[in-house]
């Protein structure tokens, strides 16, 4: 296969550190962003923070265009303000995907990270949607101003990645023969677990590890990230894939076929 041209947002650790080494490891041209430095194997090294929509504008002047890939990984846990929540997990992804989109090859695909945190997104499409009428950050701080505190933000932040995703998918694919999914993670073992479990409990995540038999690893996503982005998924778009060993189908789909 010819080598490819990919993007990787939040390529500093975990995921999208080994989603851009094993882009690397086999050939592929990989950009590695992140609003860290970083060592993370890749063919050039740039720096954006999400939250500030100059510093995504100069990266993507940067970047050029004929991208096959943008693999959109980079997050932060509940742990941190709301408004950054809601500007780097959802408004950041959103900018960097649609300043991308002009920028990719026909054919090409993005893969968003969301998470299996964002769990009952179905119920909440009337809420979403006014969160994805927030196109810049005044907007997002003032849409979340008016939200329930008690609900995880981190939890709404995913889920707006999903919807907007699926929003996307049919325009995206019309405009610029390009698909978008997300990759819905179970608890993975990367440096952002330690604040999930103050932000989620601690005893959630344990009971997760002990329904599943142990927490994921990048290697279990990495591979996944891959296929969603490869020519053998072209006909895959605007879906969301969880990868959680099937916690999140066991908790959703009823009682369990007896075996
Ligand atoms: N690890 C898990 O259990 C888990 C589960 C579900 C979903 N996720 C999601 O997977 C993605 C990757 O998380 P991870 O586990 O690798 O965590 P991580 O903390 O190891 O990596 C996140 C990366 O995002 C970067 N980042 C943070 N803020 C940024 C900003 N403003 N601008 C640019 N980059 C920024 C960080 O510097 C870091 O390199 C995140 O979107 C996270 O929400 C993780």
């Amino acid at each position: 296969m010819d080598k490819c041209r990919i993007v990787v947002v939040g390529a500093g650790s975990g995921i999208g550190a080994a989603t851009a080494a094993h882009f690397h490891n086999r050939g592929d041209f990989v950009v590695a962003v992140d609003v860290r430095a970083n060592e993370t194997p890749a063919s050039r090294h740039l720096s954006c923070d999400l939250r500030d929509p100059a510093s995504i504008d100069g990266l993507l002047g940067e970047l050029g265009d004929g991208w096959d890939m943008l693999a959109h990984v980079a997050g932060i846990p509940g742990t941190w303000p709301a408004a950054d929540v809601l500007k780097v997990n959802y408004l950041g992804m959103r900018l960097m995907t649609e300043g991308m989109l002009p920028r990719m090859r026909p054919g090409g695909s993005i893969v968003a990270v969301a998470s299996t945190a964002a769990v009952g997104w179905e119920q909440r499409v009337d809420i979403l949607a006014g969160l994805l009428e927030a196109t810049d950050g005044d907007a997002v701080e003032r849409w979340q101003a008016g939200q329930d505190p008690n609900y995880p933000v981190y939890s709404t932040s995913k889920q707006a990645v999903i919807l907007y995703a699926k929003r996307l998918a049919g325009p995206a694919w019309a405009k610029y023969g390009v698909r978008i999914n997300t990759v819905s993670p179970g608890p993975i073992e990367t440096p952002i677990l330690t604040d999930f479990e103050k932000s989620m409990g601690k005893e959630i995540l344990d009971a997760v590890r002990s329904t599943v038999g142990r927490h994921g690893t990048v290697d279990d996503v990495v591979p996944l990230i891959d296929f969603l982005g490869s020519p053998q998924a072209r006909w895959i778009n605007g879906q969301d894939i969880q990868a959680d060993a099937g916690y999140i189908a066991s908790l959703t789909a009823g009682t369990p076929i007896a075996l």
